[in-house]
């Protein structure tokens, strides 16, 4: 019996050992045919990985960046390379667009999310647009993509609600017209869940207002004090939950292989909170597909759209909270940045200024098209995505035995073999910083850079090829309409508790924020 299992055991164990030296010397004769080469090794001294752990443990008090210090100096000699992780995985990482355009484009099929993807967010958003690869994938790109017309971006009514609502919130100004020192950043993530659950939900969650109403005791939305009371506790109860949600996932991304240990009760109850918190909606929605007359006057939201396709209760929940983990943190980022480099760079700002005040009179509707046509504006947010990319680093995995273009090979300019399963990453935020590409000034704010031509694929903070970021259009319309508003009504900005000098610092979790928030001081127009 047990001499049985052993020689069954030794015999599967051969077997394995056959497959993997055949596959192998089937890749490494493939990568010769294509004549791939090595890109260089910048694991570091066994044990693999542990000097770099060390480092990343002692951030808070070395002073050093994770992405400019830790991973930057990956990329001392070359764009491409590859490591060995502490599991003894070998990696690849790149910064170099021919290799990015390969595989978020022409090789797209090639490079999935993958499995540990997937089940890092699986509890928070289960199987959907932002975790699914394969045929689930083009389902649900598809089922979206029109709710992301220019035509349903172009209706910005709520945008300009919660525009007043911020300015309103951001409060009232002393007798020499300057407001009270005011951390702006809490109040732009309560701007981006407002516009977002609007067009998520076609029902605002109103945490601003609700904030506002509950500090000045005017009620505005809600027919009593008790309602305004309850409303913004439940508003705050999803907000807060929504970020725990995200640090868990945070945790098991950077777990890696053992991302199942970032788990627990807290998650599990944070989960449960948001997906109730959707219930309502999801009801309304699937009622409205029933007898569409119900939803008759209401506008079109996303969730209603996809109820016509599915009334699967998980489903519907799943995709919409999939969109709004994509699409809330990463514009309220973008716009954090955006306000510490306004209040940075005078000299921007009031260019931006003129020119805003020129093209927007402040008696008609700003437009989706209007604010597309103001380039300067659409400058200044490629020049704050170029910095600040809010989703900095990346990774996809190799479906099969696969190449990328370049890389390889002393000179770096042979293709390198990516065997089936191995993790490619990239850093869009270090590729945005190389100065071989974007010449000696890389670091410094300037957005007449974009007056010139600037090729596609070294500038991605919304990726590229069939899975680009499907809200992009959506978070620039969003940021450039409350921008416009900002300028309209404020004609200076100071920061106050950082200055140029100091290295900005940077949160990093699903997103890349300001760590040290967007503390600014404005002053009212008084034109
Ligand atoms: C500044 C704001 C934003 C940035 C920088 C950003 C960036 C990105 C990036 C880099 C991806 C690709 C992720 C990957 O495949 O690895 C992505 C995907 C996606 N984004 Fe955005 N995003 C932003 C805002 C939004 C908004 C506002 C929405 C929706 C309302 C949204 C919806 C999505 C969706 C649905 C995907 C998944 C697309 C797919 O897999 O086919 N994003 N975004
Ligand atoms: C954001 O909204 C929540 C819910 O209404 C509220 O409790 C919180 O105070 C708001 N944040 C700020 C900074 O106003």
């Amino acid at each position: 019996m047990w001499t049985t299992i052993v020689l069954l055991a030794c015999f599967f164990l051969v077997v394995r050992i056959v497959q993997a030296l055949v596959a192998k010397r089937r890749l490494q004769r493939s990568a010769q045919q294509h004549g791939c080469q090595e890109p260089e090794d910048v694991t570091g001294p066994f044990p693999y990985g542990v000097r770099r752990l060390r480092r990343m443990l002692a951030l808070a008090t070395s002073g050093e960046d994770f992405l400019d210090d830790i991973i930057g100096n990956d990329f001392k000699n070359a764009a491409t390379v590859k490591f060995t992780a502490f599991d003894g995985n070998t990696a690849i990482s790149t910064t170099e667009p021919a290799n990015l355009q390969a595989i978020l484009a022409t090789q797209f099929k090639e490079f999935v999310g993958g499995d540990r993807r997937y089940h890092c967010f699986e509890p928070a958003i289960g199987h959907s647009i932002f975790n699914a690869d394969g045929a689930f994938w083009e389902h649900s790109r598809a089922l979206f993509r029109p709710q992301f017309s220019r035509e349903n971006i172009n209706d910005l009514e709520m945008t300009h609600k919660a525009s007043d609502s911020l300015i309103t919130a951001i409060g009232s100004t002393d007798a020499n017209g300057w407001t009270a020192n005011q951390e702006v950043m809490p109040l732009i993530y309560n701007f981006t869940l407002d516009t977002a659950t609007d067009f998520l939900f076609g029902e605002t969650v109103g945490s601003q207002q609700l904030a506002i109403a509950a500090r000045t005791g005017r009620m505005g939305i809600c027919s009593s004090d008790g309602d305004v009371q309850a409303k913004e506790a439940e508003a705050q109860a999803f907000a807060r939950s929504f970020v725990v949600v995200q640090e868990y996932i945070v945790r098991r991304i950077r777990l890696q292989s053992l991302w199942w240990l970032g788990d627990g009760l807290e998650f599990r109850k944070a989960t449960r909170t948001i997906r109730k918190f959707t219930d309502r909606f999801v009801q309304l929605a699937i009622d409205t597909a029933a007898s569409p007359s119900k939803g008759e006057g209401k506008k079109q939201s996303l969730m209603n759209s996809l109820a016509t396709q599915t009334q699967d209760r998980k489903e519907l929940q799943d995709q919409i909270l999939s969109i709004l983990l994509a699409g809330r943190d990463t514009t309220a980022s973008m716009l954090g940045w955006c306000l510490v480099r306004l209040a940075l760079h005078p000299e921007v700002f009031n260019k931006l200024r003129s020119i805003v005040l020129e093209n927007f009179d402040p008696e008609e509707p700003i437009t989706f098209a209007k604010l597309k046509d103001c380039r300067y504006l659409q400058h200044v947010l490629n020049e704050v995505l170029r910095l600040h990319p809010t989703v900095p680093l990346n990774s996809r995995n190799a479906a099969k035995d696969t190449t990328i273009p370049v890389g390889g090979g002393p000179d770096q300019k042979s293709p390198v073999v990516v065997r089936k399963g191995q993790v490619v990453l990239f850093s869009v935020y270090l590729m945005h910083r190389r100065k071989d590409l974007w010449g000696e000034d890389v670091l410094d704010f300037k957005p007449e850079r974009w007056q010139q031509q600037i090729p596609a694929w070294q500038y991605l903070p919304f990726l590229g090829g069939p899975r680009i970021c499907l809200g992009q259009q959506f978070a620039l319309t969003e940021a450039s309409y409350l921008l416009v508003r900002l300028l309209q009504e404020f004609d200076a900005m100071e920061p106050v508790h950082w200055a140029e000098a100091q290295k900005l610092k940077k949160g990093l979790g699903v997103t890349m924020w300001p760590l040290d928030g967007a503390k600014v001081r404005f002053h009212k127009s008084t034109a």
